[in-house]
């Protein structure tokens, strides 16, 4: 489904993403790991087209999209959602949820995928009508990824979705993540959560200042030294 090849990417003159290939297949769930600072933002942002790539490939169901304007790679069904709960504070939950569409025209289609959407979190339609901003973080962190769904995604890329979370929440928001994927959605999960990300995934990779160092099961990036060298510096 989505294809990586020999990525790089940076920002001015400096290198962040030096040669990342990597792929996710249809249904699958697939974790990138890695410390702060080791290009895992980067890579994501790469592939929506946010950062141009200074060389490499990015295809996606068999089309090159490689540094697409933004709008298009989303209109194909690739959702980004970033890290740090970005919603919309001054809007209600449920302006949040429409703003998610802003590419779908079909009325009937943002209705059903509304309730899709408060089918998954419940507490996001007890609270509907209230403010985002005076949502605890926990509420914060899944209107984000609601949002995302609204644009009827094929493709999640979620960015540190535990980050700033309690433990409790954090065990909650890894059991979504494993529902979405059984609804056949493929997700590129971003993790500095090595462990509890591997738990869910079919597959991850390790990324190390901007590179794949270890890539196989959970079974085989757990054996061995190669998580711990990849969180020991960046
Ligand atoms: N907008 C930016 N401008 C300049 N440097 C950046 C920018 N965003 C990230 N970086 C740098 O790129 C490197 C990788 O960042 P990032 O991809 O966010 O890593 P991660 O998501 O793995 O923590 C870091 O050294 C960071 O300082
Ligand atoms: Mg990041």
């Amino acid at each position: 489904m989505l294809q990586v090849a020999d990525l790089k990417a940076g920002y001015g003159q400096a290198p962040v993403v030096r040669g990342v290939s990597l792929e996710v297949n249809a249904g699958e769930l697939v974790c990138l790991l890695g410390a702060n600072g080791a290009g895992k933002s980067t890579v994501l942002k790469s592939i929506m087209g946010t950062v141009k790539p200074v060389s490499g490939r990015v295809r996606f169901l068999g089309e090159d999209i490689t540094g697409r304007p933004t709008p298009e790679i989303v209109g194909r069904g690739i959702v980004y959602v970033p890290e740090g709960k970005l919603v919309f504070a001054p809007l209600s939950v449920e302006e949040n949820l429409r703003l998610g569409a802003y590419l779908v025209r079909d009325e009937e289609t943002v209705r059903s995928r509304m309730e899709q959407a408060y089918e998954l979190f419940p507490r996001l339609w007890e609270r509907r009508g209230q403010r985002a901003g005076t949502l605890s973080g926990g509420e914060q962190t899944m209107l984000a990824l609601a949002r995302g769904l609204m644009a009827g995604p094929r493709l999640l890329l979620l960015d540190e979705p535990s980050l700033g979370l309690m433990p409790k929440l954090v065990g909650e928001l890894f059991e979504t993540v494993a529902r979405l994927k059984e609804t056949g959605l493929a997700v590129l999960l971003v993790e500095q959560r090595a462990r509890q990300a591997l738990a869910l995934a079919d597959r991850g990779y390790v990324l190390r200042t901007g590179r794949i160092v270890a890539a196989g099961t959970r079974e085989e990036l757990l054996s061995g030294d190669t998580l711990r060298q990849a969180f020991l510096s960046g």
